[in-house]
C-alpha cells in the first residue's frame, strides 16, 4: 500500500514508523518511465521506498514555466502503487516553505554558476535548497537521481560531500525512447515536429560518443558532436555544447569524460548528456 501524505507533521509520523534502510526519490511529478527506473532502482537498495512531488517554485525563474508546469498528483500515485512504494510525500507551497521563499539558501559555488546556471540564474540555489530540505525531513539512507540531470545530479553529490549530509547519493542512467530521445517531463510540450528536432541533442552526443570509440581526441569528438546537431537539430537554438571532466572540473579533458548539450527547441528548453572515454592519442 502507498501511504499519501502532505504535511511535514504527517511526514514525520509516517516516516518514524518505517525501520531499515529508507531510500527516497526526489519528483516534481509528472512521472515517467525515467521516474519509473529510479523506483526500481531504489526498490532494488532500499527497505522502504519514499517519493516526494513537489514542483518547486524556488526553481524556476520569473520567466520559466511554473505556472505551466504539469501537475498530475493522481497518475503520479498510480505509478507510485504499481512501483511498490511505501510512502509519498507531496506538500503544498507552504508546507515546504512556512516561512515565505527561505532568505538563507545552499550556494552551490562556482559550477552552479556554469552552464545550466549560465542560462538559469539562481536555479541551483533553488535546488540545492530545495534538495538539503527535503533530505533533512525524510532522513534517508539512499538518495536517487537521475544521470539526466547531470549537472544537478554532480552538484548534490558536492553538496551531500562539502556538507556532511549523511546520505548515499544513487545516480541513476538516462532512460531514452528508442529513437534517443531522453525522457523528460517537459518532451510533453513538444509537437510532433518538435519531437523531430528535439533528436539533434541526443544525435549529437551518438556522434561524439562514435567519434571517442573510433579513438578520435577531445577536439575531434566535440567537432563531429557539433556537426552532427548542426544537421539533425537545425530547428533548434543551441545553448551549450561540451566536452567536461566527469566531475564537471574545469581544465583539460582525457580518459572517462562526459557530453553535455543544451537547446532550445521552440519554447522549451532541452538537455541530455552521455558518458564518453577518450582514448590517450599515441
Ligand atoms: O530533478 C528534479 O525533478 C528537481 O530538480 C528536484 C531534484 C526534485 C528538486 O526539485
Amino acid at each position: 500500500m502507498t501511504e499519501l501524505v502532505h504535511t511535514r507533521a504527517e511526514l514525520a509520523v509516517a516516516r518514524a514508523a518505517r525501520t531499515g534502510t529508507v531510500g527516497v526519490v526526489m519528483t516534481m511529478g509528472a512521472l515517467h518511465e525515467g521516474h519509473e527506473s529510479l523506483l526500481r532502482a531504489a526498490r532494488e537498495r532500499a527497505d522502504h521506498v519514499l517519493v516526494t512531488i513537489f514542483v518547486n517554485p524556488l526553481q524556476f525563474g520569473p520567466t520559466e514555466d511554473f505556472d505551466r508546469y504539469p501537475r498530475t498528483l493522481d497518475a503520479d500515485l498510480e505509478v507510485c502503487r504499481r512501483a511498490g512504494v511505501d510512502l509519498v510525500f507531496a506538500p503544498a507551497v507552504p508546507d515546504m516553505y512556512p516561512g515565505g521563499a527561505p532568505q538563507v539558501r545552499v550556494n552551490p559555488g562556482p559550477l552552479g554558476e556554469d552552464l545550466e546556471g549560465l542560462s538559469r540564474p539562481g536555479f541551483f540555489h533553488g535546488v540545492l535548497t530545495v534538495v538539503l530540505k527535503l533530505l533533512q525531513l525524510t532522513r534517508p539512507d539512499l538518495a536517487f537521481f537521475g544521470e539526466k540531470d547531470y549537472q544537478q545530479l554532480t552538484l548534490i553529490r558536492r553538496m551531500c560531500r562539502d556538507l556532511d549530509v549523511p546520505v548515499e547519493v544513487v545516480g541513476v542512467p538516462t532512460v531514452r525512447e528508442p529513437d534517443g530521445l531522453a525522457l523528460s517531463s517537459r518532451n510533453r510540450y513538444l509537437s510532433a515536429v518538435d519531437r523531430q528536432v528535439a533528436l539533434g541533442l541526443s544525435g549529437a552526443l551518438r556522434a561524439g560518443a562514435e567519434a571517442a570509440e573510433a579513438g578520435r581526441d577531445a577536439g575531434a569528438v566535440l567537432a563531429a558532436a557539433h556537426a552532427a546537431f548542426g544537421a539533425g537539430g537545425s530547428g533548434a537554438r543551441l545553448d551549450y555544447l561540451v566536452l567536461t571532466d566527469p566531475d564537471l572540473e574545469p581544465g583539460p579533458v582525457q580518459g572517462p569524460a562526459r557530453l553535455l548539450v543544451a537547446a532550445w527547441v521552440g519554447d522549451t528548453r532541452l538537455i541530455d548528456n552521455a558518458p564518453v572515454t577518450l582514448h590517450p592519442t599515441s
